[in-house]
């Protein structure tokens, strides 16, 4: 059996008594803004933290959210102030949420001091201090100093060891919020005790993001489709032409070991036979229908092929659970967008349970309108990968066990 970390059985929000108490709430509030306006453009990790917060307001808690924003490298930049999710929360709340202008100066301290029960405030980006990224031992205790138990929702940031989702956790009690307990019995559950036949889907540009997840999974899963730019490298290292196609030539000995390691464990991995070309990364150029391990000189594959998506379509249609991380081609552009688009149909219609990493898939999902027939879209990107890795993840592992 492939691994699910059973130590991730960890006391949640409800096993400890919060009222009136002051809560440090790690959130991922993460989320893509518009460059120009600096607008948040997908609020769907905002609203995936509302429970939980909800949960400590009424339950007479003051609580003091905190998150990361980009990258903004230790530094103050106006771009990545959390100034616009105290707004949208704000909104989403029907209530104030005070804005720190700061992390641990101050201002947070002297906000955190008066915070009332019932009463949400946030503090500026964690990332503006350059601590955060370090684990900084001080930064962490200055962080924990604002509260007295320590919630950790952040599931899209469990896989950082950083000082707001792992080093507070050597200065307060620390338990989990909603989302992190729902994310974990969804994709836990289903890579754990799958209704079988479990298919994965694997896509998205690059083999090397993707060998640690096939490495479990070839362990876990019955049958695992790869599609979008990573198939290529399988397509080379099996000895076929692959144009222009993204090719890791540095991963083609790893693939080879993955497509052994699968033969050897029984599992089916299914490469797309055939691809939609074009000239160049553009919806401009002419589409062309390619085999996959043929690919003329000149051109790059952009998408699936009509043969390919019918075999995977079928696939997934006999699936009992289904895994699905990376799109399978480029769904930006219209014309390289059918194989994506029918493969989100086939999981949205399966009828299995069905798991979406977060990232390019999730926004496929949603672009096509199918959010409300999937399972659990999950709100982490890397973290869910690694989750699916069944590496041990240093923002869980440090919560307090059930
Ligand atoms: C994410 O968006 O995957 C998380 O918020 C983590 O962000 P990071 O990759 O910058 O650590």
């Amino acid at each position: 059996m492939g691994t699910y970390n059973a130590a991730y059985n960890k006391k949640s929000v409800r096993d400890v008594d919060v009222s009136g108490k002051k809560v440090l709430l790690r959130c991922d509030f993460n989320v893509p803004l518009d460059k120009s306006s600096g607008s948040i453009t997908d609020e769907g990790r905002i609203v995936a933290a509302l429970p939980t917060i909800k949960y400590l307001l009424e339950q007479s808690a003051a609580v003091i959210a905190c998150s990361h924003l980009g990258r903004p490298k230790g530094e103050f930049v106006l771009e990545f102030s959390l100034a616009p999710i105290a707004d949208c929360l704000s909104k989403h709340l029907c209530k104030p949420v005070k804005m720190a202008k700061d992390v641990v100066g101050v201002d947070a301290v002297a906000l955190a001091e008066v915070l009332e029960p019932g009463e949400i405030m946030l503090i500026e980006n964690t990332r503006f201090h350059k601590e955060e990224e370090k684990n900084d031992p001080e930064f962490a205790r200055k962080l924990a100093g604002l509260a007295e138990l320590f919630v950790s929702d952040a599931f899209g940031s469990v896989h950082r060891a950083h000082a707001s989702t792992e080093g507070v956790s050597h200065f307060l009690p620390a338990v989990s919020g909603f989302l992190l307990k729902k994310e974990l019995d969804n994709i836990g559950g289903a890579i754990s005790a799958p209704k079988r036949p479990l298919v994965a889907i694997l896509g998205g540009a690059k083999v090397s993001d993707k060998l640690g997840v096939i490495a479990n999974l070839v362990k876990i899963a019955d049958s695992i489709i790869i599609g979008g730019g990573m198939a290529y490298t399988f397509f080379k290292a099996k000895g076929g032409s692959v144009g222009k196609s993204l090719c890791e030539d540095g991963e083609i000995e790893n693939v080879l070991k993955m497509l052994e390691a699968a033969q050897g464990s029984g599992v089916k991995i299914l490469l797309p036979c055939d691809s939609v070309a074009g000239l160049e990364l553009s919806n401009d150029v002419e589409p062309e229908t390619v085999d996959s391990d043929a690919i003329p000189v000149g051109m790059m594959a952009l998408d699936i092929g009509p043969k390919a998506t019918k075999e995977f379509v079928s696939e997934i249609t006999g699936a009992g659970t289904i895994v699905w991380n990376g799109p399978m081609g480029v769904f930006e552009f219209p014309k390289f967008a059918e194989g994506t688009k029918a493969v989100a149909n086939a999981v949205a219609q399966s009828g299995a349970i069905s798991i979406i990493g977060g990232g390019d898939s999730a926004a496929a999902i949603r672009k096509f309108g199918l959010e409300d027939k999937i399972t659990h879209i999950s709100t982490g990107g890397g973290a869910s990968l690694e989750f699916m890795e069944g590496k041990v993840l240093p923002g869980i592992a440090c919560l307090l066990d059930a």
